[in-house]
């Protein structure tokens, strides 16, 4: 029997734009786009079966090896630090880590910073190498609103158009690292479907490159 890659992909935006470069690879499923609700395909013929995850659980299927491979952006990937390979980078799904405050926010470095964020590792870390104490409150969603109601000074999100501040009255401060989507593998099944998956990352660095 035909050796099957598993391949989890973020489900939304990004998964969609995704599959579309796998497809062109050669790694084509056209069932996956006849239903919207089912969450696993697969093609025989080619040896592929897909599955749409949400896109912040895509490194633990690979991690364990329910994936093969799969894409993930880099602030999971340095949030979580799954033990995984991160084989390319997709130059898509670019955003980045910032600090943001509100707008007029005057930091006083003598006390400890509040720091709302869902990425407590990325922000401990980042005030760690700056010397600075932080008192983290982990959210998990519309960030934004906590320094508003003075739960926090600042928060650490994902930055993409900055229309989520504007809107907001919140402006960047500070940017801590740049972000876009990773193709990853599971380490063993990297050794067993090498062919498989050096076939995909080459076609698609080429695409990239074309
Ligand atoms: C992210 C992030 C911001 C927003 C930034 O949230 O947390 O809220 O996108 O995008 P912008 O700069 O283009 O406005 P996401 O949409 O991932 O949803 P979340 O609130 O569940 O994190």
């Amino acid at each position: 029997m035909k050796k099957m890659l598993n391949v989890a992909l973020p489900k939304g935006r990004l998964g969609e734009k995704v599959y579309a470069m796998f497809e062109k690879a050669g790694f084509e499923c056209p069932s996956i786009h006849e239903n919207n609700r089912k969450l696993i395909f697969e093609n025989p013929e080619k040896g592929v079966r897909y599955f749409w995850v949400k896109p912040s659980d895509v490194a633990i299927y690979v991690e364990r090896g329910a994936a093969d491979i799969g894409v993930a952006g880099k602030d999971i990937l340095l949030e979580y630090g799954p033990d995984v390979y991160e084989l390319l980078d997709l130059n898509t799904g670019k955003c980045r880590m910032a600090v943001a405050a509100q707008n007029g926010f005057r930091d006083d470095p003598k006390r400890t910073l509040r720091v709302a964020t869902k990425f407590a590792n990325i922000a401990a870390q980042y005030y760690r190498e700056k010397g600075r104490d932080i008192d983290i409150i982990h959210l998990n969603g519309s960030i934004e609103l906590a320094p508003i109601l003075d739960l926090s000074d600042v928060i650490v999100d994902i930055v993409e158009t900055g229309t989520t501040l504007k809107e907001n009255d919140l402006s960047v401060i500070e940017t801590i690292v740049p972000i876009s989507a990773r193709f990853i593998a599971n380490k063993a099944s990297y050794k067993f479907k090498s062919d498989m998956i050096d076939t995909l990352v080459s076609r698609i660095a080429g695409q990239l490159e074309g």
